[in-house]
């Protein structure tokens, strides 16, 4: 099976998550991406919450499958030669360092411009060029909070609420596979490679598109009639935090199932869409409220959303979250179980799918990842370990033209 990326080069001067999970994509689609680490420790994520002593730790290994790994301090003369010379056969350079590091190291946008015009350069930042907060260094929660996220989730007598989705660092990886991919149809346009930035901050804030929605809505009209607060809470002029409320127009909520006493996750998310109603009654025995004025439009029911949120709880209450996903499927009501990770880690659906795999690696025997979420008819990304420290450095050096002695001095400046 051909694989679309073959052919394509990276230098993934990347590290933690929001750059790796971005080339990490790529090297599943075919890229040859070269991870370039500093020698003796490399990306810092292989030394974080290891659960091996001595081997590289999940949060590494989940981040780089199917990459080479090329050892290299670019601080040093000899470093930069090397990077130079990658940098002159290379189609995109990815990094996500500090504001500013790249071009301390030397490698500005226009130097690396002059070494090779069609290089598409591509950055992640926590804050946009320009933003008055564009110097600031940047982790995951930091952007969910500048992004609009942590303001908007969570129960309203609660704080602002991260998500354990990476909003911030994975997700803005994916927005730069977009920019990489539509750079590289560009070069193939003009000849000429680009710049390409994503921030962590604009990221989270493209995925609150709807809160954004809400907040001119509310300056409008003062109150919001999907939210929990509608029509018995207050509103002040900000968009309020919902709780489990569905965001897309459609009442839903976290219903508890049999076992909720012990199990934390015994409980589906229950979703009233507008047409479903009359199926509704049917699958939780209430067929006299499908004509009933005080049930029968959105408006009508929303006043006493949670005494039918109730009603609903108290018909799961003989029903594991699964039964009742069997019940209400087959009256077509959007819902789902609310999964445990180790329920995820050993669903059958998701191993079929390649969506989560078991990967071999030298180090820690096989470990667990997850694969492509992006499902192709022509192509099935075929998830490699991830590279120990170093272990292509010899590899590369010799692709790019070093001899065996002129690799043994490069060891020996401790530049690789
Ligand atoms: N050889 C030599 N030096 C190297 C190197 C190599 N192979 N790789 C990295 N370095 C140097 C950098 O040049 C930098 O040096 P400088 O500060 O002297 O310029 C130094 O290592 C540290 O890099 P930095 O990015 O500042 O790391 P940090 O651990 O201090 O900060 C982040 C980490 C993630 C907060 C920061 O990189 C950042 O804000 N990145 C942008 C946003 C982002 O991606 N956040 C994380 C999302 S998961």
């Amino acid at each position: 099976m051909s694989k679309p990326l073959e052919g394509i080069k990276i230098i993934d001067f990347t590290h933690v998550q929001a750059g790796p999970a971005c080339t990490q994509l790529l090297a599943w689609f075919g890229a040859d991406v070269i991870k370039v680490e500093r020698p003796g420790s490399g990306d810092v994520t292989r030394n974080q919450l290891r659960d091996i002593p001595d081997a590289d730790a999940l949060y590494f290994t989940m981040l780089n499958s199917n990459k080479r790994s090329l050892t290299l301090d670019t601080k040093t003369p000899e470093g930069k030669e090397v990077l130079e010379k990658l940098v002159k056969e290379s189609d995109v350079l990815v990094e996500n360092f500090a504001p500013g590091a790249l071009d301390r190291m030397g490698f500005t946008w226009e130097r690396l411009n002059e070494l090779n015009p069609k290089l598409i350069v591509a950055s992640v930042k926590g804050f946009s060029d320009g933003h008055h907060y564009d110097d600031l260094k940047v982790y995951e929660n930091v952007a969910q909070c500048a992004g609009g996220a942590a303001s908007t989730t969570g129960f309203w007598d609660g704080p602002p609420t991260v998500s354990a989705a990476a909003l911030g660092d994975s997700n803005t990886g994916m927005h730069l596979a977009i920019g990489i991919l539509t750079a590289l149809i560009g070069r193939g346009q003009t000849g000429r490679g680009q710049k390409v930035a994503v921030s962590m901050q604009d990221s989270v804030i493209n995925l609150c598109r709807v809160k954004l929605r809400d907040q001119q809505r509310l300056d409008r009209v003062g109150y919001l009639e999907e939210y929990p607060q509608y029509p018995h809470g207050e509103f002040t002029d900000v968009v309020p935090r919902g709780g489990n409320a569905g965001g897309g127009g459609q009442p839903g909520w976290v219903l508890k199932c049999k076992g909720w006493e012990t199990d934390p996750n015994a409980y589906i998310y229950f979703t009233i869409q507008g047409h479903a109603w009359e199926p509704i009654c049917r699958a939780i025995g209430k067929p006299e409220w499908i004509d009933d004025p005080n049930y029968n439009t959105a408006q009508a029911r929303q006043p006493h959303i949670f005494d039918i949120f109730a009603t609903i709880e108290a018909w799961l209450a003989d029903k594991t979250k699964y039964e009742a996903v069997d019940i209400l499927r087959k009256f077509d009501i959007p819902c789902a179980p609310v999964l445990s990770m180790k329920e995820i880690a050993n669903d059958p659906s998701l191993r079929a799918s390649g969506t989560i795999v078991e990967v071999p690696h030298k180090q820690r025997g096989s470990y667990l990842t997850v694969g492509s979420p992006i499902k192709f008819s022509g192509l099935k990304p075929e998830i490699t370990g991830s590279p120990l420290l170093g272990e292509h450095t010899d590899e590369i050096l010799s692709e790019l033209g070093y001899s065996k002695d002129q690799i043994a001095n490069l060891h020996a400046s401790r530049s690789v």
